[in-house]
């Protein structure tokens, strides 16, 4: 079938990645530096799949060892998912260089490399951020971006225009950008999920670490959005089924089918929930108690958005499946496998 890299495969979309890849028939060699994840990962992705992938512990913004990695591994891997990168917002506004360093500096790096060692074909991990707030919903890939409200987000921007113009310069090397809706859930077997450091700034890891008794009560930011309940509106994503849009993207550039050497898809359920909505899905699916208080706005929140999912759904064959019930019984399930 193909030997897939995949860089941060012990984090939350890559760890699941690595499952789904391998499921279906890849052999997976995770790069990933752990620091934002545990090296356990990797053996309990062994022990959901049977087999234990490949690890490599260095950081990919170091242009030497990259650039030796892929050399080292010349002939071997048929393709790249970009996963490793930072990913706090807030941090990313007291921390631009750090961010700009580490996102931006391991992509190019990456490509480098991949030239150098003829290895052809990238996913890469965006995000709907790239949109800001858009005039019109659903998003669809038409619609512009806008300029990045941090340097996290910027990230994304800057990264899909670094691809678009390398694929653009180097006709042999193919690349596709996933734009990730709200990423949610874990793996039906608990043995791998999200596992934020310290507190959380997500909202599901939120709800469930408040369900378990971790924190006191959520925050919801803001009930005066022009919404139907007043609370922001995201397009929640099964990150079991994101994963499977990785597979399919792979494929499609291993067997030749994409219709340019540069492509992007939105990756969501074409669904909006209100953050009201989520609580209640989630207070129904687990029957977990979930004591909340509205506060006020959070600086940076839009206030609505969802996908059009058209273009993944026809052209990747691709399409969300899990119910959103399912997806917060699996984060539950995983939080308090967690707390033991
Ligand atoms: C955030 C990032 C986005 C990133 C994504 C990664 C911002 C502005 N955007 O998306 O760039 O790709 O995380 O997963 O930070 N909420 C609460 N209480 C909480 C936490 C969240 O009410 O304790 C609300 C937020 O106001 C928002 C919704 O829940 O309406 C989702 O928030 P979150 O999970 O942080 O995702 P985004 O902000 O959409």
């Amino acid at each position: 079938m193909g030997k897939i890299l995949v860089t941060g495969g012990t984090g939350f979309i890559g760890s699941h990645t690595v499952v789904e890849l391998q499921e279906a028939g890849f052999e997976v060699i995770i790069v990933d530096n752990l620091s934002n994840s545990k090296i356990e990962v990797v053996d309990n992705i062994g022990r959901i799949t049977g087999k234990t992938p490949e690890f490599e512990n260095f950081d990919l913004s170091n242009r030497g060892e990259t650039l030796s990695f892929f050399l080292r591994h010349r002939g071997e891997i048929d393709a790249v998912i970009h996963f490793a990168a930072f990913k706090a917002v807030g941090e990313s506004v007291s921390k631009p260089l750090e961010y700009y360093r580490n996102n931006v500096g391991s992509l190019i790096n990456i490509l480098e490399a991949m030239k150098l060692s003829g290895v052809k074909h990238l996913v890469f991990s965006s995000s709907c951020t790239v949109y800001g707030q858009p005039d019109k919903l659903p998003v669809t890939e038409s619609t512009p971006r806008r300029p990045a409200e941090s340097p996290y987000g910027n990230t994304k921007s800057v990264n899909e225009d670094i691809i678009r113009d390398y694929c653009h310069a180097e006709k042999d090397i193919n690349g596709i950008a996933l734009r990730y809706f709200n990423p949610i859930g874990a793996h039906p077997s608990a043995l791998i999920g999200e596992s934020p450091v310290g507190i959380p700034n997500n909202l599901v890891p939120y709800i469930t670490q408040t369900a378990a008794g971790v924190r006191k009560e959520l925050s919801i930011f803001g009930n005066d959005y022009d919404t139907p309940d007043g609370t922001p509106i995201r397009d929640y994503i099964d990150v079991c089924d994101l994963s499977k849009a990785h597979v399919v993207a792979i494929r499609r550039l291993l067997d030749g089918k994409n219709k340019s050497n540069y492509e992007f898809f939105n990756i969501g359920t074409g669904r909006g929930l209100s953050v009201l909505e989520l609580v209640n899905a989630f207070k129904k699916s687990t029957g977990a108690p979930l004591p909340y208080k509205i506060v006020g706005r959070r600086a940076g929140d839009i206030e609505k958005i969802w996908a059009e999912t058209t273009l993944a759904n026809n052209e990747l064959g691709w399409k969300a499946t899990v119910p959103i019930e399912e997806t917060l019984l699996n984060a539950w399930k995983w939080e308090k496998k967690c707390r033991g």
